[in-house]
């Protein structure tokens, strides 16, 4: 009978313990498989001696609703950067017996997947993001709990806007991709909407403040962490762990509130979300997305359809090649059809007008 391995890397994200679930049950009623549950990523693979336990189906019932992972995750540990750690994972994973490994994880997680398939380790990926970042998948789990979430958050800021008649800022995650802010922008009614893909004018995003002061009172801006004014730099705040891309992100919600003080008779106020977004439950869509992902892999496994990601593109299951999703991040491009309605029910994108 087969022997899998399947571990979690990179940031945790509503939703794996749904994916880790659905390739455990699938794999073991329909080919009897055993599946290696491997501790907080490739970390648990290249100790010395790796950290691993069989799971059961008991080990993986009542786990589907549960937030974070249960097999731990880390973001630091990629078995490429050096030749030694390389060929100690695929030693590790030879002595431990597996055929195959999957890998849930974001495209940090990815890139190293393709690596070690390359190298001759057999590895299906499933894609791991709240920022719905993943080149060649159009919805990741996780994205749906974190805009869900967000959305909450920029309902509870609007009554309280309004009670002061303030500028409101919200902050989201997303790196350099704004969908998460987009999204839940939209959903939660700002007015002001600020993306990395769009750098904003100050004095257009004062303009809409001043205006809204005179009827509405409150205006409500969700930023994403990436975006930034134009012609000015990134705030320095905070650095994606290990990434080999010197900006950092997050901080902009306080960039923007002193930018808006100075330009402003009202009161402003910014909230940074941070890894509230992260965590909980998943959405129903986000359980049933990471089900039908985790039942796909261990489909792949099953197939031997090795070096490949599940993914979803319009609307369908299906699988892309590692190779072309390793590098590289999808970014909300200029003619997407949410920022075309955004702009035309009058919601600010940061603009010059
Ligand atoms: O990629 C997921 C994400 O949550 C980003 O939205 C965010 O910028 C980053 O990870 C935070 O990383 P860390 O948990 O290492 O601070």
């Amino acid at each position: 009978a087969l022997r899998i391995g399947i571990l979690t890397g990179g940031g945790d994200c509503p939703g794996l313990n749904a994916v880790i679930r659905a390739v455990a049950k699938s794999l073991m009623r329909q080919c009897g498989a055993t599946v290696i549950g491997i501790a907080d990523g490739f970390a648990g693979l290249m100790e010395a001696a790796p950290r691993v336990r069989e799971l059961t189906w008991e080990s993986v019932s009542g786990i589907l609703m549960r937030g974070g992972t249960i097999l731990g995750t880390s973001n630091r540990a990629n078995p490429l950067r050096s030749e030694a750690d390389t060929a100690r994972v695929l030693e590790h994973a030879r002595a431990l017996g597996l055929q195959a490994l999957v890998v849930i994880g974001g495209d940090g997680s990815m890139a190293i997947a393709h690596g070690l398939s390359q190298r001759g380790l057999p590895i299906v990926g499933v894609p791991k993001t709240i920022d719905n970042d993943i080149l060649g998948c159009e919805r990741s789990f996780g994205f749906d709990t974190a805009v869900a979430t967000v959305t909450e958050a920029i309902e509870r800021l609007q009554t309280t806007a309004e009670s002061h008649g303030r500028v409101m800022i919200v902050e989201t995650m997303g790196r350099y991709a704004g969908w998460i802010a987009l999204e839940a922008g939209l959903a939660g009614a700002a007015d002001v909407i600020l993306l990395p893909e769009i750098d904003y004018d100050v004095e257009a995003v004062a303009a809409v403040c001043r205006a809204r002061a005179q009827r509405q009172r409150y205006t409500l801006i969700c930023i994403g962490e990436g975006a930034k004014p134009i012609g000015g730099e990134l705030t320095v705040q905070r650095r994606i762990a290990d990434s080999p891309d010197p900006i950092r992100l997050g901080g902009v919600a306080h960039a923007l509130r002193e930018a808006l003080e100075v330009r402003l008779d009202v009161e402003v106020r910014a909230t940074v979300l941070g890894h509230v977004q992260r965590g909980g439950a998943p959405t129903p869509f986000d359980r049933v997305l990471a089900t039908q992902f985790g039942n796909e892999a261990a489909q792949l496994v099953m197939q031997g359809a090795f070096d490949r990601m599940v993914t979803l593109q319009e609307g369908r299951l299906t699988s892309v090649s590692l190779a072309a999703v390793a590098h590289g991040s999808r970014c909300v491009p200029q003619d997407h059809p949410l920022l075309r309605a955004a702009r035309q029910i009058g919601v600010s994108l940061g603009e010059p007008a």
